[in-house]
C-alpha cells in the first residue's frame, strides 16, 4: 500500500528517492512521484504506473539535496497524474505526501476550503490546502502543519516540504507506518526500512500523534502539544542481499525456495540451549490463564490462523475461535471470560487487524502478535510478539510467511501444552526437520508442477480447490495463491460441501485440484472426486505419500499429520506461480493488490 520516503543531506536526492521508491514497489501501488527542493524552489514529477513510468518523467539535471517521494495505492479517486502524490497547495509553497486515510476530510473541506479550486480527488489534497489555509492566516508552516494536525480523524504518515525554507522535512504520524533514518550529515524517512537500508541502518520509531522537524543534521521528535520526545535509534537488522532477487526471475519463486530454510531458521531461534522447544514464559502462562484463544487475521494470515486452530485444540487442548479480522471489528461475538488474542500479520501493519487490537485493548483485553516484521504497529500495541524469522517477504502474494506463521503456531501449541502439561505424543523439533526436507524436495519438483500449470490452467476461466479436514484448509490458500496472481476465478471447498450448490458450476474440462493428505478423509475425498469427474471436472489429486492411489497426478513426502499443511501448499504456491506465468501476468505485482495493507 501507500509508500513515503524522503531524503535530506549532501546527495543527489532524485536518485536515493526513486531507488527507496523501487524498494516499496512490493507494497502495491498505481501511481507514484517525487518532488525535490533547491534553490529554485520545489520540482513535482509523478506518473500513473510503475517506478520505470516514473523515472522516465524525471529531468535528469534537476540537482537537489532534498525531496519527498510516494507510491500511492489508490483510495480516494481514480490512479491516474492529478491524483498521485506529492500534493501541492495553490501558491505551489507546500508540497505534501501522504500514506493513510482522512476521514473527515469532506468536513473540512466545506468547514475551511470553500474557496480552494481542487487539482484532485485527495483527501491528501485537503490536508495541503488546509496547511496553506493557516499559513495564510498567519502561521509560521510548523505551527500550521501542527495544528492542522490536530484537526485531522483517521489515519496518516506525511513528509511535508516548504518552498521557502530549503532546511527542513516536516513529518507526522498517527496509525501509519513511518521511521526517521538517522545518517552522518543527512537523514531520511520511510515507510519501511527496506527503502532506505542502502543508506542506514538506524532508524528512529515514531509513534502515534508524533510529529518531526527532520533536517540534514537533526532530528526532533515532538508531541502535538510541542513537547519534545527523546529518543534512540535502533539499528534494522536487515541483510541489503535479503531484498535483492538475486538469479530467480521472481521473488515469489526465491521465496517459495527459501521455505525449508526459514523453517530451519524457526527451529533454531526457538530452542534453548538443550534443544528444547521455548518462549516466552509470560506468553506461555496468557495461554494457558486463556479459557479461550481468538485468532484474528486477514487473507492468507487468516488461513495460517485456521490450521493454527487445528494445532493449539490439538496440542495445547485449549478452545480457538479463528476470525477474519475485518468482521470481527463491527461484528464481535459473544466473548468468553477470559479470553486471549492472538493476531497473526505478516507486515504487523494491517489496519484491519489493528482496528481490532485497538478495540480489544480497551476492552482491557491480552493480546499476542506473530509477525515477521519486529518493531511493526500490531507488534508494539500487543502485549507479546513472537517473530516469524522468515526474512522480508517481497512478492504480494505470501508464501514462506503463511508456513513460517504455521510452525510458529505450531511451537506456541507445543510449549503450551508442555506448560500445561498436555501430553503430546510426538517429537516436534524432529517432525519439523523431516518437513524442511520435504519441503527442499517439493521445491525441487518445480518442473511437474510447471506442467501440471500448464495442462490444468493455463486456459481455464476457474478452478476449484477440494480437501476435507486440513486439507481444506490449504485448499483455501491454494486458491487464493491462483486468483490472486494468475486471476483465474479460484474457489476453495471443503470436498464434502461443493455438491450442496457449487457443484453446479463444473462443466466439462473444470480443473478441481483435490488435496489427500488426511488419513480419516482420504476415502470421502475421493468420493467427492469421483462426484465432480462424473460431472465432466478434470480432478488433478495431490495426495500423500502411503494415501496415494493410481492416478494421482502428484505425491508429496510423508510429514506427521498435524503438519501436512506445511508441505501440501508448496505444490499449490508452485502451480499458482507457473499459472500466472503461463499466463503472462505480472506475478510479484499483481494488479490491485497491495503487501501491507494500512487502510480498512
Ligand atoms: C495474500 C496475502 C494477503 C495477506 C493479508 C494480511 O497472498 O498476502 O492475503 O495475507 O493482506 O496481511 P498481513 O499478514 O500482513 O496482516
Amino acid at each position: 500500500m501507500c509508500g513515503i520516503v524522503g531524503y535530506i543531506g549532501k546527495q543527489d536526492a532524485k536518485e536515493i528517492l526513486l531507488k527507496g521508491l523501487e524498494k516499496l514497489e512490493y507494497r502495491g501501488y498505481d501511481s507514484a512521484g517525487i518532488a525535490v527542493k533547491n534553490a529554485d524552489g520545489i520540482q513535482v514529477f509523478k506518473e500513473k504506473g510503475r517506478i520505470a513510468d516514473l523515472r522516465a518523467i524525471v529531468d535528469e539535471n534537476v540537482a537537489a539535496n532534498t525531496g519527498i517521494g510516494h507510491t500511492r495505492w489508490a483510495t480516494h479517486g481514480v490512479p491516474n497524474r492529478s491524483n498521485a502524490h506529492p500534493h501541492q497547495s495553490t501558491s505551489g509553497r507546500l508540497t505534501l505526501v501522504h500514506n493513510g486515510v482522512i476521514e473527515n476530510y469532506d468536513l473540512l473541506k466545506r468547514e475551511y476550503l470553500q474557496d480552494v479550486a481542487f487539482q484532485s480527488d485527495t483527501d491528501t489534497e485537503v490536508v495541503v490546502q488546509l496547511i496553506e489555509k493557516f499559513v495564510n492566516d498567519g502561521l509560521e508552516v510548523e505551527e500550521a502543519f501542527r495544528k492542522t494536525l490536530t484537526l485531522l480523524k483517521g489515519s496518516y504518515a506525511f513528509a511535508l516540504l516548504d518552498s521557502q525554507n530549503e532546511q527542513t522535512i516536516f513529518v507526522a504520524k498517527n496509525k501509519s507506518p513511518l521511521l526517521v533514518g538517522v545518517g552522518e550529515g543527512f537523514n531520511v524517512v520511510a515507510s519501511d526500512a527496506m527503502a532506505m537500508i542502502q543508506v542506514t541502518d538506524q532508524f528512529l520509531e515514531l509513534m502515534d500523534k508524533e510529529m518531526v522537524i527532520v533536517t540534514k543534521d537533526s532530528v526532533s521528535i515532538q508531541k502535538l502539544d510541542g513537547a519534545e520526545v527523546t529518543r534512540e535509534p535502533f539499528t534494522a537488522e536487515l541483510d541489503a542481499s535479503d531484498i535483492e532477487k538475486g538469479t530467480y526471475p521472481h521473488y515469489m519463486l526465491k521465496e517459495i525456495d527459501e521455505q525449508p530454510a526459514v523453517m530451519r531458521k524457526i527451529i533454531q531461534a526457538y530452542q534453548n540451549d538443550e534443544g528444547k522447544l521455548t518462549i516466552d514464559y509470560n506468553i506461555a502462562e496468557a495461554m494457558n490463564e486463556a479459557d479461550r484463544v481468538y485468532i484474528i487475521a486477514c487473507g492468507t494470515s487468516y488461513h495460517a490462523g485456521l490450521i493454527g486452530k487445528q494445532l493449539i485444540e490439538n496440542m495445547a487442548k485449549i478452545p480457538v475461535e479463528v476470525h477474519v479480522a475485518s468482521e470481527f471489528v463491527y461484528n464481535m461475538p459473544l466473548l468468553s471470560e477470559k479470553p486471549l488474542f492472538i493476531f497473526i500479520s505478516q507486515s504487523g501493519e494491517t489496519a484491519d487487524s489493528r482496528a481490532v487490537l485497538v478495540a480489544i485493548k480497551e476492552l482491557g483485553y491480552k493480546a499476542l502478535t506473530i509477525t515477521n516484521v519486529p518493531g511493526s504497529t500490531l507488534s508494539r500495541e500487543a502485549d507479546y510478539t513472537l517473530l516469524l524469522h522468515a526474512g522480508p517477504e517481497i512478492a504480494v502474494a505470501s508464501t514462506k510467511a503463511y508456513t513460517a506463521q504455521i510452525s510458529v503456531l505450531a511451537i506456541l501449541a507445543n510449549v503450551t501444552a508442555a506448560f500445561r502439561n498436555q501430553e503430546v505424543n510426538f517429537n516436534l523439533v524432529k517432525e519439523l526437520g523431516i518437513v524442511a526436507s520435504a519441503m527442499e524436495a517439493l521445491c525441487d519438483s518445480k518442473e511437474a508442477m510447471e506442467e501440471i500449470a500448464r495442462e490444468y490452467l493455463s486456459v481455464t476461466r476457474n478452478a476449484f480447490f477440494i480437501g476435507r479436514a486440513m486439507d481444506y484448509f490449504v485448499g483455501l490458500e491454494g486458491a487464493l495463491k491462483l486468483k490472486e496472481i494468475s486471476y483465474i476465478q479460484a474457489e476453495g471447498f471443503a470436498g464434502g460441501e461443493l455438491k450442496h450448490g457449487t457443484i453446479a458450476l463444473i462443466e466439462d474440462g473444470t480443473p478441481v485440484i483435490a488435496l489427500a493428505t488426511q488419513e480419516n478423509v482420504n476415502l470421502s475425498i475421493r468420493g467427492n472426486v469421483k462426484e465432480v469427474a462424473a460431472r465432466g471436472a478434470n480432478p488433478c489429486i495431490i495426495s500423500m505419500k502411503g494415501l496415494e492411489t493410481e492416478g494421482d497426478r502428484f505425491v508429496i513426502p510423508e510429514v506427521h499429520e498435524l503438519l501436512t499443511p506445511l508441505v501440501s501448499v508448496i505444490p499449490l504456491q508452485l502451480l499458482a506461480y507457473y499459472a500466472a506465468l503461463h499466463r503472462d501476468c505480472d506475478v510479484d505485482k499483481p494488479r490491485n493488490l497491495a503487501k501491507s495493507v494500512t487502510v480498512e
